[in-house]
């Protein structure tokens, strides 16, 4: 069952990614897909991404004081999910290019008869261009590690990335990182250090608490399984332009 709306995203991503030089922090790999999860995307994707509905759902969010949050990267959806059934009055967007998982997702969001869950499919540096200052929370849970020295290049969380969603944040915003690769955690506190606008809430250079309402997802029990220490991050945005 390989039907148009899913070979129409996988034609655009990889348009996307082919139409400049950019560095990305992940590679597409099509054709994947189980029934379930094409199913998912056909029939269930229209209504969970449409971007005029997500931003005028927004809207309304902000009105009555609730909270917008996203998780990137959301694999499978466990932690999206499992968060937006625990805090109903929020609002929560996961962003990921890998359509077996949102498929995934999106079965989930059906059984569960969840309501406060949307979705962005496709790379958080452009799909962030079409909001302002809205996220309370960012959650980024296991950013592939690219662990070879050639690939660090290709990871998400950068400084320039910082820089981007500094502007996406609301004041005193947070983001949660948590990621079993030392070099990459390093890396990250680096970036938070320099930063006058990032403060790490447990303080310069200290990691924090794995936080309670995380479930277990495959990349923390693979992290888990190696005996891996798994490192946490959070930070705040202390200013705005
Ligand atoms: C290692 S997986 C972790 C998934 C999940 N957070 C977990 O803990 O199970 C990293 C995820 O980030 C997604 N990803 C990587 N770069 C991305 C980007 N630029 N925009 C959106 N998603 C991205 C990948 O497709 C993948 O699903």
């Amino acid at each position: 069952m390989r039907v148009q709306l899913i070979e129409r995203l996988e034609e655009q991503q990889s348009i996307n990614v082919r139409s400049n030089n950019k560095i990305r922090s992940f590679v597409i790999r099509s054709g994947r897909t189980t029934i379930a999860q094409t199913r998912a995307i056909e029939q269930l994707l229209p209504k969970y991404a449409n971007l005029a509905e997500i931003q005028e759902r927004i809207e309304n969010i902000k009105f009555t004081g609730n909270q917008v949050n996203l998780e990137i990267g959301l694999g499978d959806g466990k932690n999206l999910i499992h968060m937006a059934k625990e805090n109903p009055s929020n609002i929560f967007l996961g962003c990921d290019v890998h359509l077996p998982g949102i498929g995934s997702a999106l079965n989930s969001v059906e059984l569960h008869k969840i309501k406060n869950v949307r979705f962005l499919v496709g790379d958080i540096n452009e799909a962030l261009l079409s909001f302002g200052r809205i996220f309370q929370n960012i959650y980024i849970f296991f950013p592939d590690p690219w662990p070879k020295k050639r690939h660090n290049k290709r990871r998400l969380i950068n400084e320039e990335f910082f820089h981007l969603i500094a502007k996406k944040m609301e004041m005193d915003g947070r983001v949660y990182i948590a990621t079993d690769c030392e070099d990459y955690a390093t890396s990250i506190l680096d970036v938070i250090e320099v930063s006058e606008k990032i403060e790490n809430r447990n303080g310069t250079r200290q990691f924090s608490k794995r936080p309670s309402w995380r479930v277990l997802t495959k990349f923390e029990k693979r992290a888990l399984q190696a005996k891996s220490r798994v490192y946490e991050i959070c930070c705040i945005f202390k200013s705005v332009d």
